[in-house]
């Protein structure tokens, strides 16, 4: 019998169609962008970019332009729910429309296609990330896997940063289904460029606990306890000065630090013996002042971004599938202070919300690019009556109301418009 070396079995991520997908991504732009001033927003003096056309052809355009200089990469992709898949380019494998694919499949949709579609715009898009950029991609269970799997082979496995996750609604409501199961979180997977990435972490903040009971002149401060049980540390006992009353429990402190700390005034003890003490830290003290991020990012409602975008268009709800704006603010947030921030799946342009929102909160210097195709607005949605006609025209017109909401704080809150022809 072979061993596993000696057969021609290996790992293998294939699917019909992407030796072609792969050339997508080597192919020369065949279109030039227009500027379209009228449709800007202070069109001199701004920095942030809307694209509007389909995206591989403005990634394509943009490898001349921007190779390199972009920090951050955020994508909602279509999820490949059955409903959501549209392709404005020349289509994946063996030439065959998305619509013929899926009634082949009953309605089904197959993974094939959306790797095809996402593969060149992803080789195209790590060539515009900077050295210590990242791409964040929000996904759900339908891709997930198959997400993960076209990461590791466009930016390296060893550049997998994280798989963030992040709560959509706090319970099931409406008819239980089948399976008696309800997904309430999405993902939001982030590959770095190079090791270069980090994140800049989660700003400390004194409300997180923290308060000054007793009035010490060295600020606020809050309780960490010393004891650390069921690690393997030695027992070693603190002593209270004012009591003799004698400490002893689990820690990684040797004695001589702990009683460093109770001449020092940062210890708390406690009034009976089967409680711990606990030492003071004082929110002042720390170098950093951002303390590490979670991958659990929390609850952000997905109904409460929809009702805040609705109440942005006079209480008409113009699009679906938008993602909370405070989820988006907080993941930037968290990421970078300065730099171009690209989102080629826009949508209604909560990316471009978000940075104005951020930069106007802690005066950042964020710039966003925006990418969205004229997909049009179906005749019988509330955006086609409102007399929105494509999707860009809601995401521009909600660039415009976000910038008057934020304009006058001093952030660049204008758009310049190009148009691929
Ligand atoms: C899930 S939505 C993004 C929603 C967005 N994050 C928001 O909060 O509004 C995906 C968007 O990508 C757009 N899209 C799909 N294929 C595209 C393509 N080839 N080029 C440009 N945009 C595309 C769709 O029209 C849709 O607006």
């Amino acid at each position: 019998m072979k061993n596993g070396s000696e057969t021609d079995e290996r790992l293998e991520f294939s699917w019909p169609g992407k030796r072609e997908a792969r050339e997508e991504a080597l192919l020369p732009p065949t279109s030039r962008l227009v500027p379209c001033p009228e449709e800007s927003f202070h069109w001199d003096e701004t920095e942030n970019l809307y694209f509007e056309g389909d995206n591989l052809e403005v990634l394509r355009l943009l490898q001349e332009t921007h190779a390199g200089k972009v920090r951050l990469i955020y994508i909602d992709p279509p999820y490949n729910t059955g409903r959501d898949f549209i392709f404005c380019d020349r289509f994946h494998s063996n030439g065959e429309t998305q619509e013929k694919v899926l009634r082949k499949t009953s309605g089904k949709p197959l993974h094939g296609p959306w790797c095809s579609m996402m593969l060149p715009r992803l080789i195209l898009a790590r060539n515009l990330l900077a050295e210590d950029g990242a791409i964040c991609i929000s996904i759900d269970d339908h891709e997930a896997a198959y997400l993960r799997l076209l990461c590791d082979e466009v930016f390296g496995p060893e550049n997998f940063v994280a798989q963030l996750v992040w709560q959509t609604k706090r319970e099931a409501k409406g008819i239980p289904p089948k399976l008696m199961c309800v997904p309430n979180h999405e993902y939001i997977l982030v590959y770095a460029r190079t090791q270069n990435f980090r994140f800049l972490g989660d700003p400390r903040n004194v409300q997180d606990g923290f308060s000054n009971p007793d009035g010490d002149p060295r600020g606020p401060w809050k309780r960490q306890y010393l004891q650390r049980f069921g690690q393997g540390f030695r027992v070693r006992s603190i002593t209270n000065p004012e009591n003799g009353m004698v400490f002893s429990f689990e820690t990684p402190y040797t004695e001589e630090k702990m009683a460093q700390w109770v001449k020092e005034g940062r210890i708390i003890f406690p009034t009976s013996r089967d409680k711990f003490p606990a030492r003071k830290e004082f929110f002042g003290e720390y170098a950093n002042p951002f303390k590490p991020i979670v991958t659990s990012l929390g609850l952000f409602s997905t109904k409460v971004g929809s009702e805040e975008l609705k109440r942005l268009f006079g209480n008409v709800k113009v699009f679906d599938y938008a993602k909370p704006l405070d989820l988006l603010v907080t993941l930037f947030r968290r990421t970078i202070r300065e730099g171009i921030i690209l989102d080629f799946f826009s949508g209604s342009a909560t990316t471009g919300h978000a940075v104005m929102k951020l930069n106007a909160e802690d005066d950042g210097r964020r710039k966003f690019i925006l990418v969205q195709c004229a997909e049009p607005c179906g005749e019988k949605t509330h955006a086609a009556q409102a007399g929105f006609a494509h999707i860009s025209e809601i995401g521009k017109e909600r660039l415009r109301r976000a910038a008057m909401q934020f304009g006058t704080l001093g952030i660049d809150s204008g758009f310049r418009v190009f148009k691929t022809e």
